[in-house]
Parts: structure tokens; C-alpha cells; sequence
């Protein structure tokens, strides 16, 4: 039965998957009328699933069928033996009983043994998953002795150096990267969609190791220090936030939970967000809804960038932090997020040029390489990529200019 009970746990699985998937993606359905086509898509793997339970079910009734008839038939068999002992004078009644006794002592645990046994069974079975899970290797482990990395205090020192890096071996991502950034310093990445901006980001905080070079933090390769310590020391502002379905304040206070009110508010007005939060009806109390739904992309952004703040971190990543706000936030935030960086290592990642200009080396990335690096003015005047990006945007944002409004 084993391989029925296992399609069965399979079926079940791909089922849960797929009604998951289409429910935390809700909208991307509705945007798309897909709503016949995800409930097919759930029937039929139910389908599947009822399918193989009806097999489970039924092999089990099968082996609970004979079992049962094995015993009664051999129990049928040894009393007509005993009656017949009777019949003939060898036996007495009360033998008669006692066999009757020992075959009901015998086949009651029997019976029972059998029944443990398959539970045990189906119990393996059905933990399969979670062994398979067990046995899968850390893709990052910390060495033996590793270091600590003090989380909080000074400015820390980036170094990358000719660091090469692969998701899959067959496609390589990184090609040779190389820059210091000193104590305190603000770098900056710029470059085309997919060149590799967000990796390195993920590099520095170790969610993967390089497959060449070195990164390292105040001197030490990141593979020296354990986990926990780097990842304390360094605040990531990413990409795409996401938040959890609670409080507002719950979701600042995520950066360092036990943090006091008084933090909160404090990091929330830094990113420019504590006036809107004390706006709402229910303020820090306001659910942001599954993922952080039931706020505005840019009110998550700002959210984000609070709960890193609260962190306090000596190195401080933004990756498009400020992408999803419209200019004139943006530049408030910046001001406020250029106060914050003031004594840590920062790392910003942007595709909007202005944000970066301030920057003390801009680094621009392409193909995994670095293709021109320098000070924004250093970079304007050599006339190369940077300069036809910065130009493009200038066009652009004279394009698309508004007139400014009081609000
Ligand atoms: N987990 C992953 N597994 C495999 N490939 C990945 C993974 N994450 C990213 N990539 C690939 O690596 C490349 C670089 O991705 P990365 O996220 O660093 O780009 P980026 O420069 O940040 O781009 P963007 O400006 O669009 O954010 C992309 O081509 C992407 O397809
Ligand atoms: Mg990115």
C-alpha cells in the first residue's frame, strides 16, 4: 500500500500548492479574468487526490478484509477441530472453552499487532516529506569558530574583491567585480535591468556564497563571521518589501523588536511616513493586510526604509528603496535617508540617477562587469554610458515634469 498511501500525500500536496498560489496571487487572477481557470486547475488536482485516496482507502479495506477473514476462518477451523474432540470423547467441555480462551488471547493481539504496524507505516509515510527536508545540505554554513561581527558602533569597510558568481553554474552573473568601500562612504550601483545590481547586494549579506573572489566586511571574509552577526550588522531596504499581515507598528518594530514607542515614531519620521500613519482612523494600530496589500507602494517603501532605521545598522543597503515615491517625496526621504547614512557604509542601488549623484563612487554595472566608475561629475565628463543614462533621464524627467502643487 505503500506507494498508493504516497500518490495520495503527493496529490494532497499539489492540490494545497496550487490553491495557495492562487490565492496569495488574487489579484493577478482578477487583473487576468482567470478565475474558471484557477478553480479547473484546483479540480483537477483534487481530482487526482481523490483518486488516489480511493485506491488508499480501498487497499486498506482490502488488507482489513482479509485479514479478518484469515482469522476467522482459521478460528472456525481450530472449534469445529474441538467440537469434534468433544463429539468423540478425547476432550471434555471444559477443554473446549480453554481453546476457545487461548485463540481469542492469541488473535486479539494478533490482530492488534497488525493494526499497530500499519499505522506505523502510514505515520513513515506520510513523514517522508519532512525527512527529505531534513537531509537537504545548507547552501551557506558557518565555519567552526566564527567571528563576530559587532551589529552596531562604527562604520564597517566593504571590499569586493574580483568576486565571480553563478545561480546556475551554466549562467554566470558576476564577472569580476572589484571596490572598496571605505568606512562611512556611500557607493552606489547603477545599471541596466538585470545586470546583476541586487545580487551583489545579496552577496554581501551572505545569502549565497561567491563561486570566486572574496567579500569582505572590516577585513574578514563574510564566510568568517557567523550568519547571525553579519546579518545584524547590515539593514537591507529591498526591492520589492513585503510586510506582514499586523499592525503597522508591529511592522516598524520588526527591525528591532523590543524597540520603544518612542523609537518608532522616531525611525517612522525619518521615512517621512509617521504624519500619514497618524492620519489613519486606527494609526499605528491600522492591519497593512496580507503582504502589506492595503498600503500604497510607496507607503510600504517608507515603512520599510523605518523598520531598517530602527535596526540601526553599520551598513545600510537600498535598493530602489525610494523607486516606488513620486519626486518630491523622494527627495524629502533622501534627505532624511542621507542623515541616517551619515555614520554608516552605505550601498545604494537606483535606477533614478539624482538619487545617486551625491554619491563617493558611483559604480556602473553592466553585463556583469564594471563597465565606468567614478564621481557623478568624474562620470558626466568622460562622456560614456553614465553620461548617456544621466542624459536620457534628464530628457525624460523635462518630459514628464508637473507643475508643482501645493498640497
Ligand atoms: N534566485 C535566482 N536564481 C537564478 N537566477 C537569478 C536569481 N535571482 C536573479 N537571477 C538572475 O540574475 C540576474 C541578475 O539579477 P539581479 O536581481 O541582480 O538584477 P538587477 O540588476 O538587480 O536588476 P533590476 O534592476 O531589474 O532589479 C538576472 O538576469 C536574473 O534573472
Ligand atoms: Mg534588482
Amino acid at each position: 500500500r505503500t506507494k498508493f498511501r504516497r500518490a495520495m500525500n503527493e496529490t494532497d500536496n499539489e492540490a494545497q500548492t496550487k490553491a495557495i498560489d492562487s490565492l496569495l496571487n488574487f489579484e493577478t487572477v482578477k487583473y487576468f479574468g482567470n478565475e474558471a481557470h484557477e478553480s479547473q486547475r484546483f479540480d483537477k488536482s483534487l481530482a487526482r487526490f481523490e483518486i488516489a485516496s480511493v485506491k488508499s482507502q480501498v487497499s486498506l479495506n482490502a488488507l482489513n478484509v482479509g485479514q479478518a477473514v484469515i482469522i476467522s476462518v482459521a478460528m472456525a477451523v481450530m472449534m469445529l477441530m474441538a467440537a469434534n474432540g468433544v463429539a468423540y470423547h478425547h476432550m471434555k467441555i471444559g477443554q473446549f472453552v480453554l481453546v476457545n480462551t487461548y485463540l481469542m488471547q492469541l488473535y486479539i493481539p494478533l490482530n492488534f499487532l497488525g493494526f499497530t504496524y500499519l499505522t506505523l507505516n502510514q505515520g513513515l509515510i506520510d513523514m517522508e516529506q519532512m525527512f527529505s527536508l531534513l537531509r537537504v545540505d545548507h547552501e551557506v554554513t558557518d565555519k567552526p569558530g566564527a567571528l563576530v561581527l559587532a551589529e552596531h558602533g562604527a562604520p564597517a569597510e566593504i571590499r569586493f574583491e574580483d568576486v565571480h558568481f553563478a545561480y546556475n553554474p551554466d549562467r554566470q552573473i558576476i564577472k569580476g567585480i572589484s571596490f572598496t568601500a571605505a568606512p562611512g562612504r556611500k557607493i552606489a550601483i547603477v545599471g541596466p535591468t538585470g545586470s546583476g545590481k541586487s545580487t551583489i547586494s545579496r552577496l554581501l549579506f551572505r545569502f549565497y556564497d561567491t563561486t570566486g573572489g572574496a567579500v569582505s566586511v572590516d577585513g574578514h571574509d563574510v564566510r568568517d563571521y557567523t550568519q547571525g552577526s553579519l546579518r545584524g550588522a547590515i539593514g537591507v531596504v529591498p526591492q520589492d518589501t513585503v510586510l506582514f499581515n499586523d499592525s503597522i507598528f508591529y511592522n516598524i518594530a520588526y527591525g528591532r523588536p523590543g524597540a520603544t514607542v518612542e523609537e518608532i515614531e522616531q525611525a517612522a519620521r525619518f521615512a517621512q511616513v509617521h504624519d500619514f500613519i497618524v492620519s489613519l482612523p486606527q494609526g499605528y494600530k491600522t492591519k497593512v493586510g496580507e503582504r502589506g496589500l492595503k498600503l500604497s507602494g510607496g507607503e510600504k517603501q517608507r515603512v520599510a526604509i523605518a523598520r531598517t532605521i530602527l535596526k540601526n545598522p553599520r551598513i545600510l543597503i537600498l535598493d530602489e528603496a525610494t523607486s516606488a515615491l513620486d519626486t518630491h517625496t523622494e527627495q524629502e526621504i533622501s534627505a532624511a535617508l542621507r542623515q541616517v547614512a551619515f555614520d554608516r557604509t552605505t550601498l545604494v542601488i537606483a535606477h533614478r540617477l539624482s538619487t545617486v549623484t551625491d554619491a563617493d563612487e558611483i559604480l556602473v554595472l553592466r553585463g556583469g562587469l564594471i563597465a565606468e566608475r567614478g564621481s557623478h561629475a568624474g562620470l558626466l565628463a568622460m562622456g560614456g554610458v553614465y553620461a548617456g543614462m544621466w542624459a536620457a533621464q534628464q530628457v525624460e524627467s523635462e518630459d514628464i515634469a508637473l507643475p508643482e502643487v501645493a498640497e
